[in-house]
């Protein structure tokens, strides 16, 4: 048993959400920029004994018993030691620090289950692989969202941009150029699980219509993928655009985030969506190196709560 450090990554979806639940691929992409950093440290080497968990951006300072038991962290940490046959934990304390905005569609959740399970394994010196992190994590987000596709948990786990389609393997993008991104939004949306199901809700009173919708993002993902690999982001921005419009037609745009996309676009950007659940959250913008600055400036001016860049370098996605 040792003291460990794990860190997990926010994550964008740069094509394909809610479609991606109805069995069309969808394509995410690590942010490393912003993440969820979990420790673990033993004082004394305590075979069981009290677990403190502590969460200065949740104003969280609480023993593990003392949680009510439906409290998501208390959750998550029964899960993994049932999943590992592990009885109880050792006496330590586990603090979670985090850059990434919670309810906004970049990761939050999932990147904390990555980390923790990560961390836990770490201390616990029971090591797992990526793919055996990334089922824990899909059975912990399944907790507070119901059904979800598994792309949250996958690229989180893994840290390469993937083109993901529900109960197959994934596939590793890479992207031969740095990918460079503005990202902007708010934090205060309802949950992805209430979003899903009204999409749900809709897709089963006009299933003609939201079929065609989901086909038609399919395809902008499968064009996107090929784009991405040949580092053509012209054509990718224009398909973020495609994805942005058939995103509007479902119905989980919003006001707030059409003004951040239009602005990322009237100051240069290549291309601009939501990204995530939608109805609220964020919005990603694909920038270069001329337009970054006025696109930073003209979102910033929009007063969301939220603006920073993050830069995906082919450096940054060799192997671990
Ligand atoms: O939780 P979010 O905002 O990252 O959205 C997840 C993406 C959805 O496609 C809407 C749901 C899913 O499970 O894939």
């Amino acid at each position: 048993m040792r003291n460990s450090i794990a860190i997990a990554p926010a994550k964008a979806i740069l094509f394909g959400e809610h479609a991606v639940v109805y069995g069309e691929p969808s394509i995410a992409i690590p942010l490393p920029d912003k993440n969820v950093k979990i420790e673990i440290t033993s004082p004394v080497d305590q075979a069981t004994g009290t677990v403190r968990l502590i969460s200065p951006q949740n104003n969280l300072d609480s023993t593990l018993m003392d949680l009510p038991s439906d409290h998501p962290l208390r959750e998550m940490i029964s899960l993994f030691t049932s999943q590992l046959h592990i009885g109880q934990l050792p006496a330590c304390t586990i603090l979670i620090q985090s850059t990434i905005p919670v309810s906004s569609g970049l990761g939050s959740g999932a990147a904390v289950s990555v980390a923790l399970i990560r961390a836990l394994s770490g201390f616990l010196e029971m090591p797992l692989e990526d793919s055996r992190i990334s089922e824990i994590a899909f059975e912990m987000e399944k907790i507070h969202h119901g059904n979800p596709s598994g792309i949250d948990n996958t690229v989180i786990a893994y840290e390469k941009p993937i083109l993901f389609v529900k109960g197959e393997a994934f596939k590793i993008i890479s992207i031969p150029v740095p990918l460079n991104l503005v990202i902007a939004g708010n934090s205060n949306r309802s949950n992805t699980k209430a979003i899903v199901s009204e999409v749900r809700e809709q897709w089963l009173s006009n299933k003609e219509r939201f079929d065609l919708i989901f086909n038609q993002i399919g395809q902008i993902s499968r064009k996107a993928k090929i784009s991405l690999e040949n580092g053509d982001f012209t054509e990718v921005g224009n398909l973020m655009n495609e994805n942005q419009y058939l995103l509007e037609k479902m119905g989980v745009s919003s006001p707030s985030l059409e003004n951040l996309i239009s602005t990322a676009r009237n100051a240069g950007a290549l291309g601009a969506k939501l990204s995530g659940a939608g109805k609220g959250g964020n919005i990603i913008a694909l920038v270069d190196e001329n337009s970054a600055t006025n696109v930073i400036a003209g979102l910033k001016n929009a007063n969301p709560e939220f603006v920073f860049s993050s830069v995906l370098s082919p450096a940054d996605l060799k192997e671990k």
